[in-house]
């Protein structure tokens, strides 16, 4: 596996990364795994992920999705985060505050999305195709919160957690 520095994000951003730029590393790093410069696994029976570069202020991570694989409910503590689909199709469901309850979105090969602040989401495949994704996190993420939706569409947090090398996504 190859893995670089990835701070050659722009010479505007020597420290923390805004969405728009998360996004755009990401996909950045979609184009390099696209590329063959990074090794990709799939596992029937547990979600793989490599983190691929860190340096203190961007956490950057490939994941790979086969079917019905899936994060979780959750949060990503203080951290902005961003993530673009390599190959295959994404769906996510996110809370929205506004209802409240779920909102779904696919996320296909190539597209890319941001998760401000607070952003509480689970990930799957549901394709019958592998997937891939790359995830960017600023600053890096360490912990992560659980949830169940209520009956009335609200939140309720069930467990927190240190991220200490694991992902969810
Ligand atoms: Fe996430």
């Amino acid at each position: 596996m190859i893995t670089r520095p990835i701070r050659a994000v722009g010479p505007a951003h020597p420290g923390l990364l805004e969405l728009p730029e998360l996004r755009a590393l990401t996909r950045r790093i979609a184009d390099e795994v696209r590329a063959g410069r990074h090794e990709v696994q799939v596992h029937d029976d547990r979600r793989w992920y490599q983190l691929l570069s860190a340096d203190g202020y961007v956490d950057v991570w490939l994941i790979s999705w086969a079917r019905e694989q899936a994060a979780e409910l959750h949060d990503h503590a203080g951290s902005l985060g961003a993530l673009t689909v390599v190959s295959g199709e994404l769906t996510e469901h996110h809370w929205a505050r506004r209802g409240p309850g779920m909102r779904t979105r696919t996320i296909r090969a190539g597209r890319s999305v941001g998760f401000s602040a607070g952003h509480v989401h689970d990930v799957v495949n549901e394709r019958a195709t592998p997937a891939v994704s790359v995830h960017a996190y600023s600053p890096p993420l360490t912990a992560m919160s659980y949830y169940e939706l209520r009956p009335d569409g609200g939140l309720l947090r069930t467990r927190s957690e240190l991220t200490e090398g694991a992902l969810a996504g």
